[in-house]
């Protein structure tokens, strides 16, 4: 058998591997509670599906024909009115589809679009093997801590006048890792930058509906709709990842030969999405009360949880952490510590993932390549979502906490497991600085 090298020698961001070990930890240890070890590295809801959705999933399950590539119409129909009510855009059917998950979605971007792509980083870990897969030139921009994590316009531009021939620039807003949400003028003043150097944008708007302030998103298919991707789905806001569904805003521009291609590529791929799923599915971009209700309070407690532990993090002496805006992510800079980490034997990012998930501490993070840094950049993600996301729901709507005060009394009671792994990493922070690490 002789293998194609392109794809047999694909492999995953070495940091990923954390989340194996939690995985075999958490085996090894069935009685322990979870108690010995803390799992921030999975970017996954902690919710369930709200429930009218799991009822529409169940009446769906004698959907039995392979249906149109592009999606239903009908659902279609739902993801315009959704658009329209959520984000105040009136886009036509015919420059939305539907895919598999927004990620294979931005693959096929990826793959269908020529050009250098520019990527902000720390990003999101799904870009970079996709990027790698389809062999395609990229570079990354480093988002710095003094502009918030955000891209600024003069820094893009003189990055795009090094750059011959056409751009693709990926942005994500709210932002995984850093939780950085972009204003409504930002993404203008970006446009600008754009517009002068024709670039193509993909804005993978997955997290929009866990931005914490209402009225804050901002679509960039109504700031530069003529030459914006706009990939989301229902993964985050929804808590419904497993169920792989995600939707396409096409540019305006040359709208309807874009349409075609992706619609014929994906039914070469992959026919056409579930159609149990895609029934499902339009209910859940109905306005129905019990969904918006699990969607409004997932959102207010991602937004205390992530309030509280970074500001937490924040006062830990030697490190910096961003203050997420929406998501459920911030990201952790140890670059100060690097005279202490290299004393310390830790000279990569990775050492640093592996040093905090060895005992005592049993952090998991994500780190490194996986998030397109050097490997001596000691910035970490932290996914603050290791809970009971059905009881945690519960205990919110039992006992709503109002105010600061009663908020951090509120995770004080019910996230026990959580306040003691950001401990963990107040210890380890603690113990590095002294040169004792405990290992
Ligand atoms: C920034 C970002 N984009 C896209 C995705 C993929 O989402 P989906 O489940 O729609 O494929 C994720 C999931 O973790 C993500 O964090």
């Amino acid at each position: 058998m002789k293998l194609n090298q392109n794809i047999a020698k694909l492999k995953l961001p070495e940091n990923l591997k954390i989340g194996l070990m939690v995985k075999e930890y958490r085996n090894q240890h069935p009685n322990q509670d979870d108690q010995g070890c803390y799992s921030f590295e999975l970017g996954q809801s902690p919710f369930p599906v709200p429930k009218t959705i799991q009822e529409a999933f169940k009446l769906a399950s004698d959907e039995n024909d392979y249906v149109q590539a592009e999606g239903l119409d009908l659902l279609r129909e739902k993801i315009k009115s959704f658009n329209q009510a959520h984000y105040d855009l009136d886009i036509p059917i015919d420059r939305i589809l539907i895919g598999p998950g927004s990620k294979a979605i931005i693959g096929i971007l990826i793959q269908m679009l020529e050009g250098h792509f520019i990527l902000p980083t720390p990003s999101w870990i799904g870009y970079i093997p996709q990027l790698n897969a389809y062999q395609k030139s990229y570079e990354y921009m480093r988002l710095s801590a003094d502009d918030d994590y955000k891209v600024k316009p003069e820094r893009l531009r003189k990055v795009l006048e090094n750059i011959d021939g056409p751009s693709i620039f990926i942005i994500n807003n709210p932002h995984n890792p850093t939780g950085a949400v972009y204003s409504k003028s930002e993404l203008m003043a970006l446009t600008e930058v754009f517009r002068d150097h024709d670039v193509t944008v993909i804005s993978d708007e997955i997290y929009a509906m866990t931005t914490y302030e209402e009225g804050v998103f901002t679509s960039m298919a109504k700031i530069y709709p003529e030459k914006t991707f706009v990939t989301n789905g229902i993964s985050k806001d929804r808590s419904a990842g497993g169920y792989r569904l995600g939707s396409l805003i096409l540019p305006e521009e040359k709208s309807e030969k874009l349409f075609k291609i992706f619609k014929t590529y994906a039914s070469i791929l992959y026919s056409n999405v579930s159609t149990p799923i895609q029934v499902a599915s339009m209910t859940a971009y109905d306005d129905h009360p019990q969904i918006t209700s699990d969607m409004i309070d997932a959102r207010a407690i991602h937004r205390m949880v992530g309030r509280y532990f970074s500001h937490y993090c924040n006062e830990i002496p030697g490190v910096h952490a961003s203050t997420p805006e929406g998501g459920f992510y911030f990201v952790i800079d140890f670059n100060g510590l690097k005279d202490h980490l290299y004393n310390q034997g830790i000279h990569t990012s990775i050492d640093l993932s592996y040093a905090m998930f060895k005992e005592p501490y049993k952090v998991a993070i994500i780190t490194g390549d996986a998030v397109g840094l050097d490997e001596d950049d000691f910035l970490v993600r932290v996914a603050f979502i290791d809970y009971d996301g059905q009881m945690i729901l519960d205990a919110y709507r039992q006992d709503q906490p109002r105010g600061e005060s009663e908020e951090s009394r509120f995770i004080l009671k019910h996230m026990s497991h959580m306040k003691k792994g950001f401990e963990m990493i107040k210890q380890f922070i603690f113990d590095l600085s002294h040169n004792n690490l405990n290992q």
